[in-house]
């Protein structure tokens, strides 16, 4: 199994290239099943969890296809993939392979939708929360589906097709709107989505499923309206910037203190994390080509901050600013109102020396001195990078365990982090 190796201390300086956006991209390649035609996605990230969507796609009857990459200057660009769903053979997702990403449960719209059935795993927990699916259910019962629960799957039937209703969610969920906003594209009539989730990768789904013959108003907002048609089309879409990938490379700018330019990234995806990580004492200018960070000298200054659906602060970055505050010159209080659990990172930052006391959904983190490289185990996707944002910046040391979890949303983390000068490699054991 890899590790990564970090000896901490060095300033970040130079140019990191920002990837396609992980959650933008599963989405995306989940929408390919509502048409038979081709859709081709660029810009998409080389990530385990993209690979291992393609492979469950596949087994719908999807056939998918990359592009080489070509060398040269734009070689930071994601790869481009072609999505066949000419015939699905299978409406079923399988426990084994929708319990090893919660993702893929997001089939279950689109295959309902264009099938008029499917049988799809319930995802099960995960270490960050519960995480249940009623408002999935909730939602496509609400377009007239009929589902029952058998044997830990979800199976839907809708024998005559959806039909477009008001949907008005209760809590906002990223994954929900996915799911329904998907189904109602080829559902009759017109659906009314309400307290739909304005994450930025939702407008990106939305603007694609638009070229693909969808007619969605209101993307951006949280009042969706979808008049539903008869078919999809092949289309080309642009995966969107990563905002979280943006965030966190901020942060460990930020953390160590440099100068990084962000080539490709948006400020207006992350406005809320981008004044935090301003009013943490970085500077942040737009540039001709993405997003600068700087810190020279002056400390890291302590923030109150709490975790909100899009445009507030996302939940996705709760454990980087937990490393960034580690060493600030105060104390911080960081509040996570979106998962009950979504604090795995704490136990493994205290291993450096991080000083942050628990109570319920909220941390208070008492900045430090210096932190201390040290052995760390990763436990889910974005605590594992607070890690590496705590190595870089710790003196000596750290190796960071179970780096799988890492590999499922950053791509090429090491090189892009040695790039600007840290100290960071990947160990494997064979
Ligand atoms: C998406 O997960 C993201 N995943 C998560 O990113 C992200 O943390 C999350 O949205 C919140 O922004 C992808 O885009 C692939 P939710 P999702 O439904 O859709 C509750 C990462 O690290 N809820 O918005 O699963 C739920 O328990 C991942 O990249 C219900 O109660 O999140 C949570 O408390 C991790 N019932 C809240 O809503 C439901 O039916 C928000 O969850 C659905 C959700």
């Amino acid at each position: 199994m890899d590790r990564i190796r970090i000896v901490g201390g060095n300033k970040l300086n130079g140019q990191i290239p920002i990837s396609g956006a992980k959650n933008a991209a599963l989405p995306l390649m989940i929408a390919s099943l509502l048409t038979p035609d081709r859709l081709t996605l660029k810009n998409v990230p080389n990530l385990a969890d993209v690979n291992l969507l393609a492979r469950i796609l596949r087994n719908h009857g999807l056939d998918h296809q990359v592009d080489g990459k070509r060398p040269g200057p734009a070689a930071h660009i994601g790869e481009t993939y072609h999505f066949d769903a000419r015939d699905i053979v299978d409406t079923t997702a399988p426990y084994e392979l929708v319990s090893r990403m919660r993702a893929s449960f997001w089939v279950l719209g689109p295959l309902l939708a264009r099938m008029h059935q499917a049988r799809v795993s319930l995802p099960g927990g995960c270490a960050i929360g519960t995480r249940p699916v009623d408002l999935h259910l909730m939602g496509l019962k609400r377009l007239g589906a009929e589902i029952d629960i058998d044997a830990g799957y979800v199976v839907a039937k809708a024998p005559g097709g959806l039909i477009g209703n008001r949907i008005t969610f209760p809590k906002v969920s990223v994954g929900a709107t996915h799911n329904v906003l998907m189904a109602a594209t080829l559902a009759k009539g017109e659906t009314v989505i309400e307290n739909a989730a304005r994450e930025p990768e939702i407008g990106d789904v939305a603007d694609c499923l638009n070229k693909m013959g969808a007619r969605i108003e209101g993307i951006g907002s949280s009042t969706l309206h979808v008049q539903g048609v008869d078919r999809l089309e092949g289309a080309v879409h642009s995966v969107l910037p990563d905002r979280i990938e943006t965030g966190t490379f901020a942060m460990a700018v930020a953390a160590t203190g440099g100068d990084v330019e962000l080539v490709g990234a948006r400020r207006d995806l992350l406005a809320a994390a981008f004044d935090v990580i301003e009013q943490a004492g970085a500077e942040v200018s737009n540039t001709a080509t993405g997003i600068r960070v700087r810190r020279n000298g002056g400390g890291i200054q302590p923030v109150s901050v709490e975790t909100q659906p899009f445009p507030g602060f996302p939940t996705d970055l709760q454990a980087q600013l937990m490393g960034l505050m580690a060493t600030a010159d105060g104390t911080s209080v960081i509040r996570e109102t979106i998962f009950e659990n979504r604090f795995m990172h704490v136990q493994e930052l205290a291993r450096f020396g991080a000083d942050i006391q628990l109570n319920g959904d909220t941390a208070t983190v008492r900045g430090v001195k210096e932190l201390r490289g040290a052995p760390v185990m990763a436990t889910d996707l974005r605590a594992s990078v607070s890690l590496a944002i705590g190595a870089l910046v710790a003196d000596g040391e750290t190796m960071i365990n179970r780096v799988y979890h890492l590999d499922r949303g950053f791509e090429k983390l090491e090189e892009k982090l040695s790039n600007c000068g840290a100290e960071i490699e990947r160990v494997s054991d064979e």
